[in-house]
Formats: C-alpha cells, sequence, structure tokens
C-alpha cells in the first residue's frame, strides 16, 4: 500500500477516500499523528501529517522513528516524502516541482537509526542512491502523463532548523553542490531505508532560499501561500495518477 507523508501545504489528503484512522503505538513513542487509512482512486493508500494535524510539530521534533515504524507496521509498500523547499539553484522558482536524486545531511541530534547496537551486529546500510530510482522515475512519468511539469534530479540539503538558513549558509550549501533546502529531508529517508521501504521525496519550491531572488532581503512566507497550495494541487493529482498506474500494472502482471 502506497504511503503518503505530508508537510507544510499538505496536511490533509483531500483526494483519498478516508476509510478509517488508527492511533498507533510504536517502540519509539508516538506517530506525529493518527493514521488515515483510504483509497485514492480506487487504491489503498494511507497518510500521514508529518507535523501533527494540527501542524504544531516543528521539522526537530518529528519523531521520524515513530512515523516510519508506523507506516511500516502497517504494511506501506512505498513512502511518498512531500515537502516544501526553498530553492537554491537559479532555475528552481517559487512553485516548481523536484523530484531529488541526492541528499547532504546538516542536521544534529536527531534520532537517526533503528541499529542502536543493543546488542544486535552493527549494521552499515548501503545509502549510495538515498532515493528509491523505482519510485522516483513512477513520479516522474506520472507527472509527464499529467503534463504537469517536474524536475527531476537535485541535491537536497537538510538543515536542523526550525529557523531558516543565512544567506552566507545557503551560499555554503550551494558550494556543497545543493539544490533546494528543507528541514525533514533526514533522517526520514535513511529510516525508511534501514526499514527496506522505498522511498522517494517530491519537493516543492515554495521560496527562494535565503539571499536569493525574491528573499535577497528575507524570506515572507505569507505572500508564497497561494503558489504553495497551487502547487500542493499539482503534487495531488500526480499521487493519484501515480496510484492508478501502480493498478494498471498490477492488471497487467495479473493478465500476462
Ligand atoms: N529553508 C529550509 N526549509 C524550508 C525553506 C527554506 O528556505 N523553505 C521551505 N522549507
Amino acid at each position: 500500500m502506497l504511503a503518503i507523508i505530508g508537510g507544510s501545504g499538505l496536511t490533509t489528503l483531500s483526494n483519498l477516500d478516508v476509510s478509517r484512522r488508527e492511533v498507533v503505538r510504536t517502540p519509539y513513542g508516538e506517530p506525529s499523528g493518527a493514521l488515515v487509512f483510504g483509497q485514492i482512486c480506487g487504491q489503498p493508500a494511507m497518510f500521514l501529517p508529518r507535523h501533527g494535524y494540527g501542524h504544531t510539530i516543528p521539522p526537530h521534533m518529528v519523531n521520524y522513528r515513530a512515523n516510519l515504524w508506523a507506516l511500516h507496521h502497517h504494511q506501506a509498500t512505498g513512502i511518498i516524502s512531500v515537502a516544501s523547499v526553498g530553492g537554491i539553484r537559479a532555475d528552481l522558482q517559487p512553485g516548481e516541482i523536484v523530484i531529488p536524486d541526492q541528499i547532504i545531511d546538516y542536521t544534529s541530534g536527531r534520532k537517526a537509526t533503528f541499529f542502536e547496537g543493543n546488542g544486535s551486529a552493527v549494521t552499515h546500510i548501503d545509502f549510495t542512491e538515498p532515493y528509491d530510482h523505482d519510485l522516483r522515475c513512477r513520479i516522474a512519468e506520472a507527472g509527464a502523463k499529467l503534463g504537469i511539469a517536474m524536475k527531476s534530479g537535485g541535491v537536497y540539503a537538510a538543515t536542523q532548523g526550525p529557523r531558516l538558513e543565512t544567506a552566507a549558509e545557503i551560499n555554503r550549501l550551494e558550494r556543497d553542490g545543493c539544490d533546494l533546502v528543507g528541514m525533514t529531508g533526514m533522517p526520514e529517508a535513511v529510516l525508511a531505508r534501514e526499514l527496506g521501504l522505498p522511498y522517494a521525496a517530491i519537493s516543492v519550491v515554495a521560496n527562494h532560499a535565503a539571499g536569493r531572488g525574491s528573499s535577497a532581503r528575507g524570506i515572507h512566507f505569507e505572500s508564497l501561500d497561494k503558489v504553495l497550495q497551487g502547487a500542493m494541487g499539482r503534487v495531488r493529482a500526480v499521487i493519484e495518477e501515480l496510484a492508478v498506474s501502480a493498478a494498471r500494472g498490477r492488471a497487467s502482471a495479473i493478465s500476462a
């Protein structure tokens, strides 16, 4: 079953035909909220708002382990993570949608592994490609099918937050090769990998990163809300198409 983790701008999934909600207890504490189960275009799916239903959990306080554990426990077969980001690369304008292919982790002090060394063998997982290649391709295909412009590829900088970056920090991220910046990409991606769950991100550019373009003198989110809402509408359409194409894939596998 496809699982969607929604971030700022996507705290509910209006195209999810909800059948039930479940509060899940995990060995790692409470997830951000109840898991919502239902169907998207007839296909089973589940949804979890990363920042809670009232959008009250800041990025550094999200219980990423509980969230991922809960989705895995409820048989997620793939995770689409939706989040807003700041655009660093010059072509990434507010409203743009990106499917990143790499990540650099600048966060600190977050619980970033399920392998805590409590008696089990030391485990080093491969993370060369942090996002699942097939899932990324399927997202790109869904966008192409609908004629929705999305940029495939990009290096996501995961910063600690909750404050936004300084202009000098953004310059440093750019020198490091980062194209976009957000606060929630890690440890979400690595925890999904530790659980063996295919994971890909849909990043929606909410603003120019600090010191760039319209954020040259500061970041003013209020004016960007409309842009973000428009882009999230397109993201919802892509998720619907993904669900439909997954069903088509299953049907043709059965009839082959
Ligand atoms: N920086 C970090 N996270 C963000 C930004 C940003 O500029 N915009 C949206 N999430």
